[in-house]
C-alpha cells in the first residue's frame, strides 16, 4: 500500500526583513520580521508526499521530483527536516502499535512552483512549508502549527512564516534550542480585504547571492546592519500597530522604508551585494511619484533577495495605480510582455 498525503503552501513577502542569522545552522534570526501570506490559488508550490513499504525495493533512500527534474534530499537542511519529522511520527507509532510503521519507510515528495524557482519569489519559503505540512499529513502528526513552524525555519528561515495565511510575525526568540524562534499570526486577511499585491518580475532569471550566503556575509562586514538591529524593533512595533488599525500611510511608509534600508546594508556589505536592476529602481521612482502626485501614499513597494517589486496597495486605487505604472514601465526592458489588463493584484 502507498501512503500519500499533498498539499499547497503560499509565497509570503516580507515588509519587515529577516537578514542575519544570529544562528546559522539552526537558522536562528538577529530579529523579528514580518509577512504577508499570498492567498493559496496564486504563487504557491504544490506538493506530494508518499510513503510505502515497496519503495525499499526501487528507491531505498527518500527522492524529490521539484518541477518535474530529480533532486537529491541530502541537503543538510533538508535531512534535519525529515528527522525531525520521522521522529515525531515514530513517538506516535510507539504510542499507538497499531499504526502502520510510516516512520522507516523511504519518503517520496514531489513539488512544483507555478513561479520561477530562486529568481527572488520566496520560493524556498513556499517549497519548505508545503514539505512540512504535507509530510505531517502524510504522518498524521498532531503537532500545533507552532511546533511545524519550528521545523520549517530549519528548512529556510522565512518558510516558517509560509505556514501561516495572512499577516505573520516571526519572533526571533532567544533560546539557543531555537523552540521559540517561530510564526505567529498578527492578523487574518479578513480584517483588511482591500490589500493588494502586485509582483513586477523585472527578471526570473536565479539570483546571484542567495539569501543565506548574503546574509552571512552582510553579518560579518557591514556597519549599517547594526544600525538596523537597533531600529526593527521599533519598526516591528509601528507595523503590528498599523496592520491592527488598517492604517496604509504608516503601512506603506515602514514597509519602503524597511526595504530601502535592507538594500543599503546589502551594498554596505563587503563585497557588496547588488540586487536591484534598473527596472526595480524605475519601480520604485513610480511609486514615489504616484504617492507625490495623489498627496498620500495609494502604494508602496518592497524587493527581497532580488529585482522584482512587489508593489503593495489597496484595491479601490488600483486604476490610478495601474495608469501610472502603464506610463512609467511600458516598453522598458523587464516590464511584463502582454497588455495591462494582464495585470492585476494578487489576492492575499
Ligand atoms: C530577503 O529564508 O531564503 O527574503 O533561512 O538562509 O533559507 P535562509 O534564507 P531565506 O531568506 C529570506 C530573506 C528575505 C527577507 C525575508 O523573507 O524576510
Amino acid at each position: 500500500r502507498i501512503y500519500r498525503a499533498s498539499t499547497t503552501a503560499p509565497v509570503n513577502i516580507a515588509v519587515i526583513k529577516y537578514w542575519g542569522k544570529r544562528d546559522p545552522n539552526l537558522n536562528l534570526p538577529t530579529n523579528d520580521s514580518l509577512s504577508i501570506t499570498l492567498s493559496q490559488s496564486d504563487l504557491r508550490t504544490h506538493t506530494t508526499a508518499s510513503c510505502s513499504s515497496t519503495y525499499r525495493a526501487s528507491t531505498p533512500s527518500d527522492s524529490l521530483l521539484l518541477n518535474g527534474k530529480t533532486e537529491p534530499l541530502t541537503t543538510p537542511r533538508s535531512i534535519v527536516c525529515l528527522r525531525s519529522l520521522r521522529a515525531l511520527r515514530s513517538k506516535l507509532e510507539s504510542e499507538n502499535p497499531e499504526l502502520p510503521k510510516l516512520s522507516t519507510y523511504p519518503l517520496r515528495i514531489a513539488s512544483s512552483n507555478n513561479f520561477p524557482t530562486a529568481a527572488g519569489l520566496a520560493s524556498s519559503a513556499a517549497g519548505f512549508a508545503a514539505l512540512i505540512r504535507a509530510i505531517a499529513d502524510l504522518y498524521e502528526l498532531p503537532q500545533d502549527p507552532r511546533t511545524l513552524s519550528v521545523i520549517a525555519r530549519q528548512g529556510s528561515g522565512s518558510a516558517c512564516r509560509s505556514l501561516f495565511g495572512g499577516y505573520v510575525a516571526w519572533d526571533a526568540g532567544v533560546r539557543e534550542d531555537g523552540l521559540d524562534s517561530c510564526a505567529r499570526v498578527v492578523a487574518s486577511r479578513s480584517p483588511w480585504p482591500e490589500m493588494r499585491a502586485l509582483i513586477l518580475v523585472a527578471s526570473a532569471a536565479q539570483k546571484d547571492v542567495s539569501s543565506t550566503a548574503g546574509m552571512q556575509t552582510t553579518v560579518k562586514t557591514s556597519g549599517l546592519f547594526r544600525q538596523r538591529l537597533e531600529d526593527v524593533p521599533r519598526r516591528m512595533k509601528e507595523m503590528e500597530r498599523a496592520i491592527l488599525m488598517r492604517d496604509f500611510e504608516t503601512f506603506a511608509e515602514i514597509t519602503r522604508r524597511e526595504s530601502n534600508s535592507f538594500h543599503a546594508t546589502c551594498l554596505d556589505t563587503d563585497p557588496p551585494i547588488f540586487y536591484l536592476n534598473e527596472t526595480s529602481k524605475m519601480a520604485i521612482r513610480a511609486v514615489e511619484a504616484m504617492n507625490k502626485e495623489a498627496g498620500m501614499a495609494v502604494a508602496t513597494y518592497t524587493f527581497d533577495a532580488g529585482p522584482n517589486c512587489v508593489i503593495y496597495y489597496l484595491e479601490m486605487e488600483w486604476n490610478f495605480i495601474a495608469a501610472k505604472l502603464h506610463v512609467a514601465l511600458k516598453g522598458k526592458e523587464g516590464w511584463p510582455k502582454g497588455s495591462m489588463s494582464d495585470l492585476s493584484g494578487l489576492r492575499m
